[in-house]
């Protein structure tokens, strides 16, 4: 046995346990707001910390102590104070921003409360559908992709696909299947006011968040609280969107042929998905870990309680595509756009 692999993995499993913890104190960071206390202050002692937060002073000094261990907060030994800086400020108090991180963190607790069925369900198979998440699953979502949607989806995203945008701009029609919270269809609502612009979703809850968080936009965009299979087909749309959906369907195929049918002449199906490879052996890095995690306790998971598919997050631009061409889209692009987490695919019908 290599004496050195096992320390290796030893010191692995000790990062991956702290890198957990860290989570876990990083998300009441942000639940409590003790970083966007923190943010632009400079050097700050407990006391100050306790003040500004108005948080019990016993576990604000844990709190802190634990966020220098994980290197969050910078620590001075000479004054006793503590200090968030400005770059990680950027990331971690920076709400509603495409630079916002902290949303990442709210995804862990309510993954893994479903760990007991996931783990049931590798014994008996089935699995955990959307709906039995916490709320906390659709608000961490909601989070984690609000300032993207709010801040590139149409000034950079979109801008990748002129045509549409035109068309949209003078007066179309787009439809985001798998709409969650709402996020898109907000954004596309308020770039194109002359188009009709729907959200479709089967998740109550998210429909619900989604209505009250479009009460003040006029004219409202259309919600629908169903899959896609029940929305009227006569609608002919510029463009369809699929954001972080089309790997989490239990039935991809057939929504992909239904997608095609409902698009004018001329319109394009958008797609994000996670940016992984094709290759396994490419994805051993921090996001893979990541996407493989949300997959498992997520994504794969929640399609399978449906008797579903199970793609999961990492099935790839390989597979992406070949479904894309089983369901008779005639071109299919990716569109290259820089983003450390997505992929993204226009295709024509
Ligand atoms: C990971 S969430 C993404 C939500 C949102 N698009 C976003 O990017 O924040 C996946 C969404 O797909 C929805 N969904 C699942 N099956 C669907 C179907 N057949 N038709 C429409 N939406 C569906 C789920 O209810 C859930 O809100």
């Amino acid at each position: 046995m290599d004496k050195e692999k096992t320390k290796d993995m030893a010191d692995r499993i000790f990062r991956d346990m702290a890198g957990a913890m860290a989570v876990g104190l990083a998300h009441l960071g942000t639940q409590t707001g003790l970083f966007r206390v923190m943010a632009d202050q400079g050097p700050m002692t407990l006391d100050a910390v306790v003040r500004g937060s108005g948080l019990t002073a016993r576990y604000v000094e844990e709190w802190l102590k634990g966020m220098v261990a994980a290197r969050y907060l910078d620590y001075a030994p000479a004054t006793g104070t503590f200090c968030l800086p400005a770059e990680h400020a950027y990331l971690l108090a920076s709400e509603t921003t495409d630079h916002y991180m902290g949303g990442l963190f709210g995804m862990v607790p309510p993954l893994l409360t479903v760990a007991p069925r996931v783990l049931q369900a590798f014994r008996d198979g089935g699995g955990v559908p959307f709906a039995d998440f916490a709320p906390e699953c659709r608000e961490a979502i909601d989070l984690m992709n609000r300032g993207n949607y709010e801040h590139r989806l149409v000034d950079y995203w979109l801008a990748q696909l002129p045509e549409v945008v035109a068309r949209l701009t003078a007066g179309g029609r787009v439809l985001d299947v798998g709409c969650g919270t709402g996020q898109v269809v907000q954004a596309l609502a308020r770039a194109f006011p002359a188009s009709d612009v729907i959200g479709v979703d089967p998740d109550a809850r998210s429909i619900a968040a989604a209505t009250a968080a479009m009460a003040a936009l006029t004219p409202p965009p259309r919600l629908i609280h169903a899959t896609l299979d029940a929305v009227p087909t006569d609608l002919r749309c510029d463009l369809i969107l699929l954001c972080d959906v089309l790997h989490d369907l239990p039935t991809p195929l057939p929504v992909l042929r239904d997608i095609r049918q409902r698009l004018a002449p001329g319109g394009v199906l958008f797609i994000i998905e996670p940016r992984v490879s094709d290759h396994l052996e490419e994805n051993i890095h921090p996001m893979g870990a990541m996407f493989y995690g949300f997959s498992v306790f997520h994504c794969m998971t929640q399609s399978i309680a449906h008797q579903g598919a199970g793609l999961g997050a990492c099935m790839g631009p390989a597979r992406t595509k070949d479904l894309l061409a089983e369901a008779g889209f005639s071109r299919i692009d990716s569109v290259p756009i820089k983003s450390a987490v997505n992929l993204f695919y226009a295709a024509h019908p």
